[in-house]
């Protein structure tokens, strides 16, 4: 069975743990390497992924293609302005083109159905590096992150403040297979997919949603936030105000445990979701969260190549 990634049940519990502990192996076998040097085994010599952009993306785009060239493959960018899909060449036939050239491919799109329409016709592994409903590979890179900085994740307390978005679905998921907690401080209007938490919540994961930012933040192990007007998404004076009380201030994270981490999974709007204070300052782990894109895609197209897992 091919094995695709479009949200981290995909994987489950398991698999995304291997993927933890095979990417902080790989992490620390290169230390000190230039970042083009290949890993020694170069297990992905020969393989090529595809990488369709319907969106705009950094840390994606630049992840991926370090990775795979760190794993000794190589990949290419097709972005939906220049290619045939935007003029209306279909999702199904692309994927069936890009079957017969490629290994993988990873797309970033607005429609989840438009991903999942692609597994229907790919007969390769189909990465999902971004929809409008989630963002499976950060939540990888997160994982990575807090558990390097010392977080065990069974028990742990998250706390998201702002939008109910594509990254939280992700995080929630991620808190039914990790068996974490996260309390969710969300503006009226603007909840998460309620599908995610009832998922969770049946794998044993309290999940809660307060309109109350302080309540949300209360003894929280890692406290994460995310842009208040993703891609795509129309913003507007009204949704900004709606926010402002859930922006993630210094006085919020001392409500939070002593040493609590923060996350943002960039690109940020400082003043806006986050106070520069509190990205910039000591408590925040963005950079190796970023850094970690890179090394948890790895692990991510691995177990799609049935090499992990
Ligand atoms: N966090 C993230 O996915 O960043 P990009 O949009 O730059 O890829
Ligand atoms: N929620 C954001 C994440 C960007 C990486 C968006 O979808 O734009």
């Amino acid at each position: 069975m091919t094995r695709h990634f479009l949200n981290l049940s995909d994987a489950g519990g398991d698999a995304i743990a291997a993927m933890l502990s095979d990417a902080i192996d790989r992490k620390a076998a290169r230390a000190g390497m230039p970042k083009g040097a290949t890993d020694k085994d170069a297990p992905l010599a020969g393989r090529t992924l595809a990488m369709i952009f319907e969106k705009n993306s950094t840390r994606t785009r630049v992840s991926f293609d370090m990775a795979i060239r760190q794993l000794g493959g190589t990949s290419l960018i097709l972005d939906g302005g220049t290619s045939q899909l935007g003029r209306g060449e279909t999702i199904a036939d692309t994927a069936r083109v890009l079957s017969r050239m490629v290994d993988a491919i990873m797309i970033r799109t607005d429609d989840h159905a438009k991903i999942e329409e692609m597994t229907r016709h790919a007969t390769v592994p189909v990465i999902n590096g971004l929809t409008d409903e989630s963002h499976p590979c950060q939540i990888v890179a997160d994982l990575l992150t807090v558990i390097e900085h010392g977080v065990a994740l069974p028990g742990s307390q998250w706390c998201w403040l702002g939008d109910g978005n594509n990254v939280l679905h992700s995080i929630i998921e991620a808190a039914g297979l990790f068996k974490f907690d996260v309390r969710m401080g969300v503006p009226e209007g603007y909840d998460p997919d309620p599908r995610f938490a009832e998922a969770a919540r049946r794998n044993g994961a309290t999940i809660t949603l307060t309109r109350d930012a302080a309540q949300a933040v209360a003894d929280a192990d890692v406290v994460v936030t995310d842009t208040w007007i993703s891609m795509g998404q129309a913003g507007g004076e009204g949704k900004l105000k709606a926010m402002m009380p859930y922006q993630v201030t210094a006085a919020l994270m001392a409500r939070a445990k002593p040493g609590a981490k923060f996350l943002h999974c960039l690109p940020a709007h400082r003043g806006e979701e986050v106070t520069e204070d509190v990205i910039d300052g000591p408590q925040s782990l963005i950079w190796d969260e970023a850094e970690n894109r890179l090394h948890g895609q790895k692990s991510v197209v691995l177990w799609c190549f049935g090499m992990l897992g």
